[in-house]
């Protein structure tokens, strides 16, 4: 083919115009990007467009979601009347009564990442029940293997016996898989239950109450370690509990591992609670012995604080509802303001009353008689949708889109998704600075210049701003001298109740790996 410099000239004139084009249109929308940026950056609150465009809905819907609001007059009251309650639940006069139970765990050491053993670790807390083998193996490492088995909600509220006989089961199944059956070796169990528990030692429990959704007959006043052994005995299996602990604690234990200014265990996921190094001279109920270290962990059950009424300053009709409706009612107020299990419901049940009063999801007038929808269903909004709807950073909505598509809102508008984002956003700040009250109130007690609280659970890993919201509210009402850091513990579940097993009878472990031919009784 002849050279058509013609052809070349104008192929290069068109492909440079449109480079340029692209570039300019590039550079352009890197620029609008950058001023975007900046623009939400310097008004974080401004660029939400959160509103209706009438401003006369805005104020109605404002009025409605007033009450989820909590001044910083209320956060300071709310600190001292939990502090009260702490206090109450310490002292063997109130102790009986008291509605912060304050149990002390007998884990009064601290892993410090030199333990080794190997043992078996069971969690029970939720709809899952983990069976876990744990090679703690010194200098901080830690390997372990696991298997996820479900609950059937049928055995969550069924006989007690069913229960513990399901574990003994799954717990069979994994040593079997892992080839550590009948090997002449008795592991060492440590239990985490995260029920709340009176506890007379470290593998001595009594569940005082069920929480979150479980109801199982024959279990509260009863020992659980008992129950759980007697179910391992029946199956002949060669693994012996030596310690129960709490979700909270193992969190606490797994994060001291890494980090020894660890005070501080917290759990937010589908329950809330949390535990704290106290000094025994604090812990008036104290029945164990006085010889160092002179500090023992409490755990708090601060679910059930605002059972006797205390919070009732701050709880709406959503909240009202939610507990009305539940399995416990009158119980676990302040986790039913916080948690996983609930929180997705209080979202729910605010979009059906602005739904009612005609501010929300106007023109979806067809679809309002379809009773069938989640929506309309009790726990027909999850929790995780909340987390997803705040995904949603800018104007385009696509997460809140799609999960109201999924609760049966077909073609949502622009207002719409602004309004359940402003929703979302409203309850999971509320349930973020109520547990930074909480927290604040323990930081500020135990007073020490640096403290680190370990954290757990779905709500806090998968939220986008629990973490960031708790830590602008904590900074408002911790004392200015101290210094707190919030860390993920990884796995405390599994691991701390590994390392507490292995505290708890040391020469068990050891004996478990170097003699591993003995067998115990
Ligand atoms: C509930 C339980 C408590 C547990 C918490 C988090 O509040 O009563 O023991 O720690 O949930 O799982």
């Amino acid at each position: 083919m002849p050279f058509n410099f013609a052809q070349i000239f104008q192929d290069d004139l068109i492909t440079s115009m449109v480079r340029k084009t692209a570039y300019g249109l590039a550079t352009t929308c890197v620029l609008g990007a950058a001023a975007y940026a900046g623009y939400c950056v310097a008004a974080p609150e401004k660029h939400q467009l959160r509103h209706y465009r009438h401003p006369e809905l805005n104020d109605q819907i404002e009025k409605v979601l007033d009450s989820l609001k909590i001044t910083d007059d209320q956060l300071e009251q709310i600190m001292h009347l939990l502090e009260e309650e702490m206090n109450a639940g310490l002292s063997p006069l109130t102790h009986h009564q008291a509605i912060v139970k304050m149990f002390p765990t007998y884990v009064r050491n601290i892993p410090n990442g030199t333990e080794i053993g190997q043992v078996l670790a069971l969690d029970l807390g939720g709809t899952n029940f983990r069976v876990l083998l744990i090679d703690l193996r010194g200098n901080s490492r830690i390997e372990l293997t696991s298997k996820i088995f479900l609950i059937p909600q049928s055995v969550m509220i069924g006989d007690g016996k069913r229960l513990f006989r399901h574990l003994a089961e799954c717990l069979h199944e994994f040593m079997q898989k892992e080839r550590i059956l009948n090997t002449g070796v008795c592991y060492p169990i440590g239990f985490t239950f995260s029920f709340p528990c009176q506890q007379e030692g470290l593998a001595s429990a009594r569940l005082t109450a069920w929480t979150k959704g479980f109801d199982c007959s024959g279990v509260v006043n009863e020992d659980v370690v008992k129950l759980l052994q007697d179910a391992i005995d029946e199956k002949r299996i060669n693994a012996k509990c030596v310690a129960l602990i709490n979700d909270t604690v193992g969190t606490l234990m797994a994060c001291a591992y890494k980090d020894p200014s660890t005070a501080i265990g917290l759990i937010l996921g589908t329950g809330t609670n949390a535990c704290y190094i106290e000094n025994l001279d604090k812990v008036g109920t104290w029945k164990g012995d006085y010889n160092e270290p002179k500090q023992v962990i409490i755990n708090m059950e601060w679910g059930a604080f605002g059972d006797n009424g205390r919070l009732n300053l701050i709880r709406t009709k959503y909240d009202e509802e939610v507990d009305l409706s539940s399995m416990n009612p009158g119980k676990q107020i302040f986790e039913k303001m916080i948690s996983g299990m609930y929180m997705g419901e209080i979202v729910r049940l605010i979009i059906l009353d602005l739904l009612q009063q005609e501010l929300l999801f106007l023109g979806h007038r067809d679809t309002y008689g379809d009773y069938k929808t989640p929506l309309y269903n009790r726990g027909g909004f999850y929790t995780k949708f909340v987390s997803t709807v705040e995904i949603d950073e800018g104007i385009q909505f696509s997460n809140t889109r799609r999960v109201l598509e999924d609760i049966g809102i077909r073609n949502p508008t622009y207002d719409d998704c602004a309004i359940v984002r402003h929703i979302c956003r409203q309850v999971s700040k509320r349930a973020a600075k109520l547990a930074a009250a909480g927290l604040a109130v323990l930081i500020n007690r135990i007073g020490r210049s640096n403290i680190t609280v370990g954290v757990d659970g779905s709500l806090y890993r998968y939220h986008p701003r629990f973490k960031h919201n708790m830590e602008r509210c904590m900074e408002t009402l911790i004392n200015k001298s101290i210094q707190f850091k919030l860390t993920l513990s990884d796995d405390g579940s599994g691991k701390g109740a590994a390392m507490v097993a292995c505290l708890a009878d040391d020469s068990l472990c050891k004996k478990s790996v170097v003699h591993n031919e003995t067998t115990r009784d």
